[in-house]
């Protein structure tokens, strides 16, 4: 005889002894929904992005509160302390317009210092994942999202900061020696840049870190006089993930005090 059949579920009698009951049996079911949740998630990291999810931490600290990404923006997002870093060059900046804004990681670090991000980008999936991405965040207000072709819209974008994080083609530009301006998505480099310097030439650009250094700095010759340029190379962990170029003001020793208050995480502009 098996001890299963012989044991006798004790069933509540009493008022709270019932609700005890009910409260135990919510947790459990809560705890199995989680659960399925969690194996569900694991399901849709594919090989492709397996990779990119062990990393998911160093993607977005907040991973674990909902944070949501598709299959490029898991690799194409920028480690959450690279964005921060980025992000601090700009601190107490007025605008900055996110040209490509992905899944949010840049527009989230950089709604955190400066008054207003206008984040674009085409793909109208990408917006929302960026928008509930920021609600986690807390910074979804200080946000304008915009769905469509940068290319088109930058006629009629007006901002302190433009960050530019183009497509670099995917995984395999790591297989290129020399990773050349002519080899970004979706157009060249150069056409970019001067497509940004028509907004201002305070232009930060996150690059590959097999880029050519060369040919990256020469674009602050696009300009008459040339404007500053630094470029650094950012790391997590120790590995290189890429290079970020800082063009006009947001070169070191320059300023961005483009409104003179600096806005905190809720928002609120301070003095
Ligand atoms: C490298 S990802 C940006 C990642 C972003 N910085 C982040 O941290 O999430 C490049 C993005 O550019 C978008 N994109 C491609 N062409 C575009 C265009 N013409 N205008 C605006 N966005 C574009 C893609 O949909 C993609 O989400």
């Amino acid at each position: 005889m098996s001890p299963a059949k012989d044991s006798v579920v004790a069933l509540p009698r009493t008022r709270k002894q019932r609700k005890r009951f009910k409260r135990k049996v919510k947790i459990k079911a809560k705890r199995r929904a989680q659960k399925l949740e969690k194996l569900k998630e694991r399901e849709n990291v594919t090989p492709l992005v397996k990779k990119y999810w062990l990393q998911r931490y160093d993607l977005f600290s907040m991973y674990d509160v909902g944070v949501k990404l598709d299959e490029e923006g898991w690799f194409s997002v920028t480690p959450e302390e690279i964005a921060a870093r980025q992000a601090e060059r700009c601190a107490g900046a007025g605008v900055v317009i996110d040209a490509f804004a992905g899944v949010g990681g840049n527009a989230i670090q950089f709604a955190k210092v400066c008054h207003r991000v206008v984040a674009v980008d085409v793909d109208p999936n990408k917006v929302q994942l960026a928008f509930h991405n920021a609600k986690i965040y807390g910074v979804e207000d200080c946000i304008d999202f915009i769905v469509g072709d940068f290319f088109q819209l930058a006629p009629f974008l007006k901002g302190d900061v433009v960050f530019l994080s183009p497509p670099w083609g995917g995984p395999s530009y790591k297989a290129k020696e020399n990773f050349t301006l002519d080899l970004l998505k979706p157009k060249d480099g150069h056409s970019l840049f001067q497509v940004a310097q028509a907004i201002t030439p305070n232009i930060i650009m996150y690059l590959p870190r097999n880029l050519d250094m060369l040919q990256a700095s020469e674009l602050s010759w696009l300009s008459s006089p040339p404007l500053d340029v630094e470029i650094e190379e950012n790391f997590v962990r120790g590995n290189s993930k890429g290079i970020t170029l800082y063009f006009g003001d947001t070169a070191l020793h320059g300023s961005v005090r483009l409104t003179g208050c600096i806005v905190d995480k809720d928002c609120n502009i301070g003095e």
